[in-house]
């Protein structure tokens, strides 16, 4: 960003500024909170900054619940100045905004129109027409290939954001100067969406602490019993041959030996911790304190963790055990030296809902970004900025 000479022009500042509502309330500003330091950095090199960003998925429609009103009045109170929240993307009268002298715009919601997510080319010249350069800072969203990450990029003179350049250096020393030992923590309902990481992190690592619903596969992979609990069948192979790998590498997989079995997923349903022999035909909803304590025991001895994804149904109070043991482990690895990257839209929530979200070395604002990136994938909306460079 520091390249760009922005004195005077209009810059057009993709955020993803994708936070969670409920009834019209921000639950999260995370997003928005990390988005300052850049708009500031802009604003103080004498740039105007037109805001853009997504919102949820309209599919190309306005979805009036969805319009980026609350999240413009969350970052005028952020900024502590003036935003111009716009009703509309793209147009005459958003065109006229863009010349007129207000400091800060922000666009409606992007996937309001159709264009934005098909990466259509007429939609990213209208948005390139509204600005003189373009600054990418949606780390978030860098993994869509869509016009406002990708299309646009190509068409003005464009750099990254220092929230999205301090992303790919945290991340990416995961991945290159990973310190040993080396412990990732993985979590979440679905094996299939962790396999690539996994694949990618297998000669990285010393050893992961797997659990979550994902945790049920590679149980039965293992050859044990997991009552009613989530499984993906049609992965059941492919895990095995994942677990046969770590093995022939001294790769240690630890998953869980006890759990709270319950008799549904609902809030208030019966349950009780049990060894994993005695879950019956009921679904395990946590890891068991035991194997949270197994866990907790192997992260004190990293020197590097990485933790993506809740360890149970952790919004459920009686469930959240697990996933707070594990956060309390990495914070406590983290006091004692660690290098610690939380990524992942639900491991961020449970450590803020303990309070602990700064005391992490990074805690990622990616998603499936802060994934694909760890999986080794070049994300498109990183690769349109180096294309740019480069050509
Ligand atoms: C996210 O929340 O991970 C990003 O904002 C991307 O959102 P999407 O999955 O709807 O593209």
């Amino acid at each position: 960003m520091e390249d760009l000479d922005v004195m005077g022009q209009r810059v057009l500042l993709r955020c993803d500024l994708n936070v969670p509502l409920r009834a019209g309330q921000i639950t999260d500003d995370h997003r928005i909170q990390a988005a300052i330091p850049t708009i500031l950095a802009l604003l103080e090199r004498g740039a105007r900054v037109i805001v853009c960003s997504h919102l949820g998925r309209p599919k190309g429609k306005v979805v009036e619940e969805l319009r980026m009103a609350p999240v413009g009045q969350r970052l005028e109170q952020l900024l502590g100045r003036p935003v111009e929240v716009l009703g509309t993307v793209v147009g005459e009268e958003v065109l006229a905004a863009s010349l007129s002298r207000a400091d800060v715009i922000l666009l409606e919601n992007l996937r309001f129109e159709p264009g934005e997510t098909a990466n259509d080319p007429n939609f990213a010249r209208s948005l390139a027409a509204l600005a003189d350069c373009y600054v990418n800072d949606a780390f978030g969203s860098a993994h869509r290939a869509h016009a406002s990450t990708v299309g646009v990029a190509k068409l003005l003179p464009s750099a990254a954001g220092s929230l999205l350049k301090n992303e790919v250096e945290k991340l990416s020393r995961i991945l290159t100067s990973a310190e040993r030992p080396f412990v990732a923590v993985l979590g979440g309902a679905k094996v299939s969406d962790k396999l690539g990481v996994i694949g990618n992190l297998l000669h990285r690592v010393d050893s992961f602490c797997i659990g979550g619903a994902m945790a049920f596969t590679l149980l039965v992979a293992r050859g044990e019993d997991v009552g009613g609990s989530l499984v993906e069948k049609d992965r059941v192979d492919e895990v095995r041959g994942v677990l046969a790998e770590a093995d022939e590498k001294g790769v240690e997989v630890l998953l869980p030996d006890d759990v709270v079995a319950a008799d549904s997923i609902d809030e208030g349903a019966a349950h009780e911790t049990v060894d994993l022999a005695g879950i019956g035909g009921r679904l395990g909803v946590d890891i068991g304190p035991r194997s949270a304590e197994r866990f907790a025991a192997e992260i004190s001895t990293a020197k590097t963790v990485l933790w993506n994804g809740p360890m149970g149904i952790f919004e459920i109070e009686d469930y959240a055990a697990g996933t707070k043991a594990v956060a309390e482990a990495v914070v406590e690895a983290t006091r004692n030296g660690a290098y610690s990257v939380v990524g992942g839209g639900d491991s961020a929530a449970a450590l803020k809902q303990l309070g602990m979200d700064d005391q992490v070395s990074h805690l990622s604002t990616g998603g499936g970004a802060s994934l694909e990136f760890l999986e080794g994938i070049e994300l498109p909306g990183i690769a349109a900025l180096t294309e740019r460079k480069n050509g």
